[in-house]
């Protein structure tokens, strides 16, 4: 990881934003850019333009930052996001949280498309994340260690903060939408699973698996924010479905389900919002 480049991106965005104060970050996965639509947003910048960021290449993740408000909290969002498969490293991947936590913001909530492993999982459900498998073979954190991300070893027992998942379940009462809760598997991509590898995984107990989200929960719990995960089932994973997974499919099923994810996010917006 470049710390220079960390350091670069965080003094960028709070010098062109000097009076941002994010207390909240989300990230926006696959097809989730249009969450963006149910906030009030005050600026925007693109990945491009931000140090070390780079552009985001993949379809679906529409490259920018947005410094946005929502029922009175102050959020960085970002849509779409660099993926380790990319070939990038981790830079990219951890520039939003790090510079999140260097302007003060206190939760981040991750989003991600993702396929469903567990049998009652249909496309279309949004489950959110209690705990994941880091089945990267790597971790983000690897390497000399840096106070930024708090103790040499982390702890990993509540990744995903219990205050957040309960504020989600009641959001989703409040929104009238339904939201499971389960353990998200995360491996490099860019290939999906083998029907072998899903059969596995659910032995491990992964209730969906994908490509990201993994990475950014790890550094930004140890960085001390607070994660909440939200998964969008977009397809069941191979071997589950029969007919082959594509990257299509997955932005269908974001599109069909835009509504209830964005009024998941805005009832927990309006719960925090509440709370200041
Ligand atoms: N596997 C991995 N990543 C994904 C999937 C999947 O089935 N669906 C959406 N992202």
């Amino acid at each position: 990881m470049n710390y220079e480049l960390l350091e670069e991106a965080a003094t960028y965005l709070q010098g062109l934003w000097p009076d941002a104060k994010p207390t909240h970050g989300l990230i926006l996965g696959s097809g989730w850019s249009e969450v963006v639509d149910a906030f009030t947003v005050k600026a925007t910048v693109a990945y491009g333009e931000i140090p070390g960021m780079g552009k985001a290449g993949v379809v679906g993740h529409a490259g920018k930052l947005a410094w946005a408000e929502l029922a009175g909290v102050e959020t960085f969002i970002f849509q779409g996001r660099r993926h380790y498969y990319e070939g990038v490293g981790w830079t990219p991947i951890a520039i939003p949280i790090y510079t999140l936590r260097a302007c003060g913001a206190r939760i981040v909530v991750l989003t991600n498309a993702a396929g469903g492993v567990r049998d009652d999982m249909q496309p279309g459900d949004l489950m959110i994340i209690t705990d994941h498998i880091n089945n990267f073979g790597t971790n983000p954190l690897l390497g000399e260690h840096n106070v930024a991300w708090g103790p040499r070893f982390p702890d990993q027992s509540n990744v995903y903060h219990p205050e957040g998942i309960t504020l989600l379940q009641r959001a989703g009462e409040a929104a009238g939408v339904p939201l499971s809760t389960g353990v998200y598997l995360a491996s490099t991509g860019p290939t999906y699973e083998t029907p072998a590898e899903v059969r596995a995984y659910r032995t491990w107990g992964a209730d969906a698996v994908g490509m990201s989200t993994v990475p950014e929960a790890i550094l930004a719990n140890a960085a001390g924010l607070k994660v909440a995960g939200l998964s969008c089932i977009t397809n069941l994973a191979a071997g589950i479905q029969q007919t082959a997974l594509s990257h299509e499919e997955v932005t269908d099923t974001t599109k069909q389900t835009m509504p209830r994810m964005k009024s998941v996010l805005t009832a927990l917006w309006k719960e925090w919002g509440n709370a200041q």
